[in-house]
């Protein structure tokens, strides 16, 4: 018997994942895992030293050399630590975007850090986001939800986000990236953006954030619910 649940949330940047995975975890006591983050610093790893990211082996050779672990402080947030220093809020910044969309495309590079991702779901209940969770990271998941938004959505969203965090950003400049990141994610060979066959499809273009998380917590009730009856 599984002794713990999952749930994948996968889906196009911007589209909501993390701010809906955050409070599903909250409120049903799951821990959040950004998977996002793991190739974010390993984009900012490969930045920092000048490495081509578009170089599967170049990138390869990088990792045994760098040391990439979560954590979480006492507000129940995941903390990205890049050999001992925390590196969690410069792994956000724009360029390291397309830095970490570039070493993602890499197969071997997601070979690599595919356990570290089913680690946590092998020892606590993990709601856990990115683009390959339901249909690679974690394919028996107990509910597998598809998160999407319009490009136009979901770039009035990130800039929203950054302009709450002081920075602000122009339109065109937010679209571009996504678009950007969309096209690469979606049209690698390694592990594209797709939904799972199982997955639910929830397009969160037109409801706001209250609203998709009453969705997505309906969803959880009505999936987890028998199957914690029948663990009784
Ligand atoms: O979710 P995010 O925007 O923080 O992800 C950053 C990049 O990492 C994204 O462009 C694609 C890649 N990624 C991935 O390939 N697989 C995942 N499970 C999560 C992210």
């Amino acid at each position: 018997m599984k002794e713990f649940f999952s749930i994948a949330i996968d889906g196009p940047s911007g589209a909501g994942k993390s701010s809906l995975a955050r409070r599903l975890a909250e409120a049903f006591r799951f821990i959040y895992v950004d998977t996002g983050a793991i190739y974010r610093t390993l984009g900012l790893a490969a930045f920092r030293r000048g490495i081509d990211r578009k170089d599967e082996e170049a990138v390869m050779e990088l990792l045994p050399k760098i040391k990439i672990e979560t954590g979480y402080n006492e507000a129940g947030e995941q903390r990205m630590y890049l050999d001992g220093e925390d590196v969690s809020e410069q792994i956000r910044l724009p360029e390291i975007s397309i830095c970490a969309s570039d070493v993602s495309a890499h197969q071997r590079v997601r070979t690599y850090l595919l356990e570290m991702q089913r680690d946590f779901a092998r020892k606590n209940n993990v709601i856990m986001d990115g683009r390959d969770i339901g249909t690679v990271v974690l394919p028996e998941a107990e509910l597998k939800i598809f998160l999407t938004a319009s490009s136009e959505a979901r770039a009035r969203r990130r800039m929203l986000e950054q302009k709450n965090k002081g920075i602000e950003e122009n339109f065109q400049d937010v679209l571009r990236e996504i678009e950007y990141r969309d096209k690469q994610d979606s049209s690698r060979a390694a592990a594209p953006l797709k939904a799972a066959e199982d997955a639910l499809v929830v397009d969160t273009s037109d409801i706001g954030f209250e609203e998709s998380f009453r969705l997505l917590a309906e969803l959880v009730v009505t999936r987890l619910s028998p199957e914690r009856e029948e663990q009784k």
